[in-house]
């Protein structure tokens, strides 16, 4: 998953390009001091108590003392609990590995349930290894791939070398390249007044940034701005690179000789192998180990967010116990909508003939699963925090609204749900543009009121159609 730093991509609301449900939600909203501060922060309206928690568990993530423990955002259907662990997510940045998943991807007819769950944990669990390498550095001056005939085919022309100019403060350096290295050129996106380096061994690219002699150009990614490298442009260097332990069981279960770090473990763990089998992941274990005893690597436990956890069954509970336990796992985050219900899996007729009926636990999850959560409620909301939320969606949906409209809204979120009142926003919106208008108006809301009726509406519609049904017969 990319997740883009939100506490420092600059003001919200500059940038509000792609819209998805939670694009709205940018960090937790927390002051220096961690108390949740008022208003829009950084996205986040009320739910006060909620989102000081999650500061707090955020504190221990960074401190690395969260470990074995899970946090579990209990709490109804629309109060926020994808949305605070999204926020925790932004506020970890992107150097900690954060993997987002739902509790019923488990299931799968090919895969085992407990493998899921395995791939997940390594997914969450990063790897930060600093390597000494042999490296040319410098920004891009001149990029020429040189063009022949190719011998092979009559038409058509391969490239058979590539002339870099690479800049430093120091100096300019002309080299001259094999074509490979021009592919992981062209694979990087990489062009002139680019910041790059270059590995002296193995040819592959690495991308550090544009140059800062370019920052005056418009652009509309981000960019990263980088300084002209001091020194020679062929000299040692420290490469610091982020791996989670997935990567390295995937470079390695389809050894494709590589260039990095995944395949130095690949030339260690030998043999060809297709498939990711628990005894190559525990040979990765041994590598990583010795890498991080040698001071070569140092481990980076992320997060492991697992949303609607009620789906998961108790075969997946207990290795979830398990896996907590294990001395490298990565911090889980566990969501439910759910209040008391059956623990998925125990509900199998015994044999007996009982019919069992299965066990009955809070959140569905087993209780000792649940002595090893902190349980976090996220409380239901009030007439004013529904209009704000309502307020910046639109604002993030670059709407406007009229306040007699919003008001009505504001209405139906509370009789329906918060996710009710915000779905109704874009028909309206539509509604309005069809016709002519830029604000959204009233009447617009009332007709989309009118086609989408809400969940409630429409179990009652059902119950009262199918009873008049039955008179008829
Ligand atoms: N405190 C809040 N501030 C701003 N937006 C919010 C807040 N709470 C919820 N939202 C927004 O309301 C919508 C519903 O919230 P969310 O999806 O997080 O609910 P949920 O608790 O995960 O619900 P469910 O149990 O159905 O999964 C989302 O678009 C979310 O971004
Ligand atoms: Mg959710």
């Amino acid at each position: 998953m990319k997740v883009t730093q939100g506490a420092s991509s600059g003001p919200s609301g500059s940038r509000e390009s792609r819209v998805a449900t939670h694009s709205h939600i940018k960090g937790l909203g927390l002051g220096e001091d961690g108390t949740a501060l008022t208003g829009t922060a950084q996205g986040f309206i009320g739910q006060r108590q909620a989102r000081e928690a999650c500061g707090l568990v955020l504190d221990l993530i960074r401190l690395k003392k969260f470990a074995g423990r899970a946090l579990l955002l209990a709490g109804g259907p629309g109060t926020g609990k994808t949305a605070l662990a999204l926020g925790i997510a932004h506020e970890l940045g992107q150097k900690v590995p954060f993997c987002p998943m739902v509790g019923s991807e488990v299931y799968s007819s090919e895969v085992k349930k407990t493998e899921v769950l395995m791939e997940n944990f390594r997914r969450a669990i990063g790897l930060r290894v600093r390597e000494i390498k042999e490296v040319y550095e410098g920004e891009i001056t001149e990029l020429t791939p040189t063009e022949t005939e190719n011998p092979l085919s009559g038409y058509g022309k391969t490239i058979s070398h590539v002339v870099i100019a690479l800049k430093t403060v120091k100096g300019t350096k002309q080299l001259r390249l094999d074509p490979s290295v021009y592919e992981s050129i062209m694979k990087e996106r990489v062009s002139i007044g680019d910041v790059v380096y270059i590995e002296a061994n193995t040819g592959a690219v690495k991308r550090v940034g544009r140059s800062d002699a370019y920052a005056t150009e418009f652009d509309l990614e981000a960019e990263e701005y980088v300084p002209l490298p001091k020194g020679e442009v062929h000299k040692r260097k420290e490469v610091v690179q982020d791996v989670t332990l997935h990567d390295l069981d995937m470079a390695n279960a389809k050894p494709q000789g590589g260039q990095d770090i995944m395949s130095v473990v690949g030339q260690l763990v030998k043999g060809r192998r297709t498939e990711v089998t628990d005894k190559l992941r525990g040979e990765i274990n041994r590598v990583v180990d010795r890498y991080i005893e040698q001071g070569l690597a140092e481990l980076v436990p992320g997060v492991l967010f697992i949303d609607e956890v009620h789906m998961l069954d108790i075969e997946c509970f207990t290795y979830l116990n398990r896996a907590l336990e294990s001395t490298i796992s990565p911090h889980v985050i566990l969501a439910t909508n759910r209040g008391n219900c059956v623990v998925r899996g125990t509900e199998y007729d015994g044999g007996a003939g009982s019919g069992s009926q299965g066990i009955v636990a809070p959140h569905g999850i087993p209780l000792d699963l649940l002595d090893r959560c902190m349980i976090v409620r996220t409380a239901p909301y009030d007439r004013d925090e529904i209009r704000e939320v309502l307020r910046l969606r639109t604002k993030t949906e670059s709407l406007v609204i009229a306040e007699d409209a919003l008001e009505k809204l504001t209405d139906d979120g509370m009789q329906s749900s918060l996710r009710y009142a915000l779905q109704l926003l874009t028909p309206a919106s539509i509604l309005a543009r069809v016709s002519g208008r830029s604000q959204v108006s009233l009447a617009d809301l009332e007709e989309s009121h009118s086609l989408f009726i809400d969940a409630r509406t429409s179990a009652h519609n059902l119950v009262s159609g199918s009873l008049r049904a039955s008179k008829m017969i």
